[in-house]
């Protein structure tokens, strides 16, 4: 099968199409699909009826009991538990469970749902650290069944992992996108007038349709589409959502549409795998303690200042950190045990208390804001400002749809076949849709950090694409681009204190790097986009390869 179907998607991508696809959307809904937000909140399917839930906590230990809240219009419910790793295996299932309809406050998303406890049950001692998704079904109004999933992660006990592999998942990033109960850090129903992004955001409500569970071919953000010259963009994983009921978000973060294929992949591949949540890494650092190598995938923005304590020290120590992931944007910080994730944003220099008698290095701003003095290349080798976006909307639309190679010789590409100027990944396009780099020259054919880049030292630049950071086209009107340069002009602000066009020029440029660095005794080996993951969901056998020869080289196989 696994054969099969790598065949089938090398002829797919032989032959990209040239016209988008269509999901049966009106130009209007097709408008409101990208422009509107739009979100899940209970009582949105009407007279059908809906069961939600949440869990207390993002993760449990063997043993530990987990808390269900749910809010169900059906008066009984059905459970299913599923580890969701290299196979699917049941560990779980109840039928008759009582439920009820609870009562949700307005701003949910900021402070939770406050649901009581429906039900509980107990992680049994036998269950592997993992992924393990819930599925809730209840009977709806008009007699099918209503369904909700969740999905909650079992960590590993305290111990050394001899050979094994730690996944950290990257529930800030989860939590950052979460548009359940309509506002998270993007989009949000906050502010006098209903119209603001939430500066914090509740761990305490379901997660959004479509980051737990979705159906095989939901378009990722990059475009598989040939751009026909002049084309207005437009943004098939928001079409598909606003078309099929899915959340807005679903491509953007979650562990469906990322975190679980290197997971699977893993498992898949004989690597012993434990998963634990970021929120571990903040207040239990010494999870990390006993590995070899620590992986972090897939769309991964937001780090509390301890969390980036916990792996420098680990990397330091002798550990080895392998990041295949994008955009290591934003600090956040936790309240309330954790349950509350801050960010300011693109507000912090005006709102966030930090810049107002506070700890300013503690900042909710972007890790480069100089006043924190603490850039994302001082953990993981690269910065986000420095790359971002590549291969959808008005952002390098036709670019590079794998990694450029310039140091094929490097052990990470052995045995790939890989030779220098190759695309690595390019027909699982593994390039996008935001990427992290880092200023650099080319000398001799070769890249090399910038003196000023905050590249650490020894840092080696194994592959460089291209990015942007704004949309920018003399033949695609201003009212067309959805990104624009919104992003750009809050980069030169808090690079260069200024959001001019002069500063705008210098940030606009960016790129995506593949970098490799030791730091103290351990080392480091950052593949930096969003869509590593990608390589590994389609099967592109090099990028299989170079993933592998990283874990097996981290935990002292070769
Ligand atoms: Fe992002």
């Amino acid at each position: 099968m696994a054969e099969m179907a790598a065949c089938h998607f090398a002829v797919f991508m032989t032959h990209l199409p040239t016209e988008f696809p269509d999901f049966g959307l009106t130009p209007e809904q097709r408008r409101q699909a990208v422009r509107s937000h739009y979100w899940e909140w209970p009582g949105m399917d009407g007279e059908r009826g809906e069961i939600w839930c949440y869990t207390d906590r993002f993760s449990y230990r063997a043993g530990e009991t987990v808390a269900l809240h749910v809010s169900s219009t059906a008066p009984i419910f059905g459970i299913t538990i599923i580890r969701d790793g290299g196979s699917e295996t049941k560990v779980y299932e109840k039928a008759g469970i009582a439920a009820r309809w609870q009562d949700t406050p307005d701003q949910c998303s900021v402070e939770g749902c406050g649901w009581e406890a429906s039900f509980e049950f107990r992680i049994g001692d036998d269950w592997p650290s993992g992924a393990y998704r819930v599925t809730l079904e209840a009977g709806g109004g008009d007699g099918q069944p209503i369904r909700c999933h969740h999905l909650f992660i079992v960590s590993p006990q305290p111990g050394q992992k001899p050979g094994r592999v730690l996944q950290v998942a990257a529930t800030g990033t989860w939590l950052a996108y979460n548009s359940w109960g309509g506002s998270n850090h993007y989009e949000g129903i906050t502010g006098a007038n209903r119209d603001q992004y939430a500066r914090t955001v509740s761990t305490q409500r379901p997660w959004c349709r479509g980051f737990v569970v979705l159906p095989k071919g939901a378009p990722r953000v990059p475009l598989e589409v040939a751009v026909p010259p002049k084309t207005v963009p437009r943004y098939p994983h928001m079409e598909w959502a606003f078309a099929t009921g899915h959340s807005k978000k679903y491509a953007s973060s979650g562990w469906a549409s990322y975190d679980s294929h290197f997971f699977r992949f893993a498992e898949r591949s004989g690597y012993a795998v434990d998963l634990a949540s970021q929120h571990e890494l903040h207040f239990v650092p010494e999870i990390l303690d006993g590995y070899d190598c620590v992986v972090f995938v897939g769309h991964d923005e937001y780090w509390t200042w301890e969390m980036r304590d916990a792996v420098d020290a680990y990397v330091t120590r002798g550990g080895h950190a392998a990041r295949f992931a994008g955009n290591f944007m934003w600090q956040t910080r936790l309240e309330d045990g954790g349950r509350r994730q801050v960010c300011y944003k693109y507000r912090a220099r005006a709102e966030d208390p930090a810049y107002r008698g506070g700890d300013v290095t503690r900042a909710t701003n972007s890790w480069e804001a100089p006043e924190i003095g603490r850039p994302g290349s001082s953990t993981f080798g690269l910065n986000a400002t420095r790359g971002v976006y590549a291969g959808w909307g008005g952002c390098a639309p036709r670019g590079v749809r794998g990694f450029p190679v310039y140091r094929p010789e490097h052990w990470a590409f052995a045995g790939t076949g890989i030779y220098y100027g190759d695309l690595l990944g390019a027909d699982s396009h593994v390039y996008g849709y935001e990427v992290d780099g880092l200023d650099f020259e080319i000398r001799g054919g070769l890249p090399y950090p910038t003196a000023t880049s905050g590249a650490p030292d020894g840092l080696q630049v194994l592959a460089v694409g291209m990015a942007a950071q704004v949309e920018e086209s003399a033949d695609i009107p201003l009212k067309d681009q959805f990104l624009g340069d919104e992003d750009g002009r809050f980069t030169a602000e808090t690079l260069f204190g200024e959001a001019s066009d002069a500063n705008l020029d210098k940030v606009k440029r960016g790129n995506g790097m593949i970098v490799n660095f030791a730091r103290g005794k351990g080392e480091v080996f950052h593949a930096g986009s969003c869509e590593w993951v990608a390589g590994l969901l389609r099967q592109d056998a090099m990028v299989e390869r170079v993933t592998k020869n990283v874990l097996d080289r981290y935990l002292g196989k070769t």
